[in-house]
Parts: structure tokens; sequence; C-alpha cells
């Protein structure tokens, strides 16, 4: 970690201010091995591997580790880098765009493998941090190295390790996982100071029955129980279906003339944007849809009561792929 997170971190336990306690390795700008201490309550946490761990899997509920060692192994196994992921993440953050981010103080709730945190970070963001309860905090560690102004922190998102400071935080794909989605997203927000921003994009129950009632029930009993390596092979086959509609049938077609014809197919609106991805990427996103213990399909109506109950300003809810919620609104 960077001196400069310094400024930014509280202690998740009682609030008060974090300093830097033992170093024993140093490379650089970065702590690698060492520990940081609670000035009020002498708490101490340490750092390894270059990250401060505020939480670890043996901390919280089983729920919630069972959700971050599935998605732990998922970012530690899909490293690869796209240069596509750019304009997806512009898709699920809109209207925010690039220059939004530029000197702000960005927090990121569940970095995953940090692609986002690198994005914001070279977007201008004058700190992004993002926060991770998994093992994947060690790709986000690596995504990010050389970036001064991006920081890699393992938190639990129900317990976030900062004051009230960040001009912006976003969180993508990470509510809908939680044990408590609506609790997450309050805790995020509370981190965001008033006329500050949040983005958050989650499953959409609109559309989404034929996953709701069929993949559903495999993905509750089946494959998030097996080991991932196992459901790594196994994905293979319906990745595979994947890969062949969408070289075959949805890019050629939507490609095609108007598109209309594309418009008449099963889930085009969503499909449309994963066409140009390589196997490696199919592979990761079926992968991701049957990994994870939970998995809640949000409607309209209950997304917008979570922007209404914390009180935020200017929402704006929109239809992402026909399949899925974005939001962004300002924090009063
Ligand atoms: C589907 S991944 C999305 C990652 C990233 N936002 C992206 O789009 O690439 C969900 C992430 O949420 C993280 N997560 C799950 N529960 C969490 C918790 N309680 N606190 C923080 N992160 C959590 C997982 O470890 C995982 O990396
Ligand atoms: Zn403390």
């Amino acid at each position: 970690m960077k001196e400069r997170l310094l400024q930014y971190l509280r202690c998740p336990a009682c609030g008060g201010e974090i300093q830097i306690g033992v170093v024993t390795q140093r490379e650089g700008a970065e702590i690698i091995e060492g520990e940081l201490e609670c000035r009020a309550c002498a708490s101490h946490f340490p750092i390894t591997r270059g990250i401060p761990q505020f939480a670890t899997l043996d901390d919280v509920t089983a729920d919630k580790a069972a959700t971050a060692t599935s998605f732990g192994w998922q970012w530690q196994h899909f490293t690869q880098r796209d240069a596509r992921y750019a304009e997806q993440f512009r898709g699920w953050i809109a209207p925010v765009e690039p220059r939004f981010f530029k000197d702000k103080v960005v927090l990121e709730g569940g970095c995953g493998k940090g692609r986002h945190t690198q994005l914001a970070a070279s977007w201008g963001a004058r700190d992004v941090i993002g926060i991770d309860l998994s093992d994947a905090v060690g790709t986000a560690f690596d995504a990010v190295s050389g970036l001064e102004n991006a920081h890699v922190v393992q938190a639990d998102i129900y317990h976030l390790p900062f004051p009230r400071v960040f001009d912006y935080a976003f969180s993508v794909g990470v509510l809908h996982h939680l044990p408590d989605p609506r609790g997450g997203f309050k805790s995020l927000a509370g981190k965001v100071k008033a006329g500050g921003h949040l983005s958050a994009w989650v499953y959409g129950a609109e559309n989404n029955e034929w996953i709701t009632s069929f993949i559903n029930p495999l993905r509750r009993h089946i494959t998030s129980r097996i080991s991932p390596r196992a459901l790594l092979h196994l994905s293979k086959l319906p990745a595979a279906l994947l890969y062949l509609a969408t070289k075959l049938v949805y890019r050629p077609l939507n490609r095609a003339g108007d598109g209309a014809l594309a418009g008449r197919l099963f889930y085009n609106d969503y499909l449309k944007g994963i066409v140009e991805f390589g196997w490696r990427e199919q592979h990761t996103i079926v992968f991701d849809h049957l990994v994870a213990p939970t998995a809640f399909y949000i409607s309209r109506d209950e997304f917008a009561e979570w922007w209404s109950d914390i009180g935020a300003r200017e929402v704006e809810i929109s239809w992402h792929n026909k399949n899925s919620w974005r939001g962004f609104g300002q924090i009063p």
C-alpha cells in the first residue's frame, strides 16, 4: 500500500485514525508487508502482499464468506484484461462518463480483479480505492500496480474502513450477490460526502424469468456447490454454446442491415453486447453466472426504494440491456 492511502483510512471497529505500525518490507512507494494500527482502540490490521487487510473470510458470516470464496477463485483464475472493458464499464455506470472521474476521490465496492479500479484511475481520479472481501484483491493489486492514484484494500462492504470522504462511489455486479443487498448499498452510500454521487448496477428481476426459473435452481443446488475447478470445466459446455450462438448468429445478424432480424432473437439486447468478446471472456461470464451461492434479481420498484431510502437526489434509474438496472444519484 502507498502511504497516501492513510489519509482515507479509519478503523472499522471504532472509527479511529489509522497509522502505520511495523513495516517489514517495502518496494518503491509500496509497503508490501507490515501492519497498520488504530490510534484509538489499538486494533491491528496486517498489510500482506501490499494489501491492507481490514477483514478476511474468517471474520465474516458463512454466507458472506461462501460468496467471496467463489469469486476469489474466479478472479484469480480469469485474470485476463480486455480492451472492451472500458466500453462495458461505461454501459454499467451511464450517465457517468470518463471525464466525471477527473480529480475525484472514488470508492469502488467489490472491485474483483480491479478492472474498473484501474479504469477509474486512468480516467483521472485523484485517488480511487477498490475494496473487496475476497482473495481477488491480489489480482486487483497487480492490475493497478504502477498507478500512483489507485489503491486496493481487503474489506467487507458492510464495515468499510473509511470516513465519509468520497466524491463518488460505485459498485458493479456486487450488491445482488450480498446476503442483504440493500444493506450493502446503504453502507457504500454512507461513505459518500454530502453532494457527492453514487452509481450502482444490479441484475433485474424483469425479463430474467428464464434465469430465475431455470438457471437459479441449477446454480443454487449444483453449480455453486461443486468445486470451482470442476465448474471451470463443466461451464465450458454452456460457454461453447454461447460462443457459437454469438459468433454464428447474433453477431452477423446484428451487423446485417438495420438489425431488425436480430431484434427478434432471444435475449438479443444483452447478447449483442458480448458478441465481440473472445472465448475466455465469454467463459468468464458463464462461470460468473453459475458460481455464486447468492444472487438476487431486483425489480425496478425495489431498486427505486433503495435510492429513496438514502434520500438520494436527482436519481436516474435506467434499464440496461433490458435485463438489469443501473442507478445514479446525488447523496444529500
Ligand atoms: C461479480 S464480482 C464483480 C467484480 C467487479 N465489480 C467487476 O465487475 O469486475 C462480485 C465481487 O463482490 C465481492 N464481494 C462479495 N461479497 C463482498 C463483501 N461482503 N464485501 C466486499 N466485496 C464482496 C466478490 O469477492 C467479488 O469480487
Ligand atoms: Zn479502532
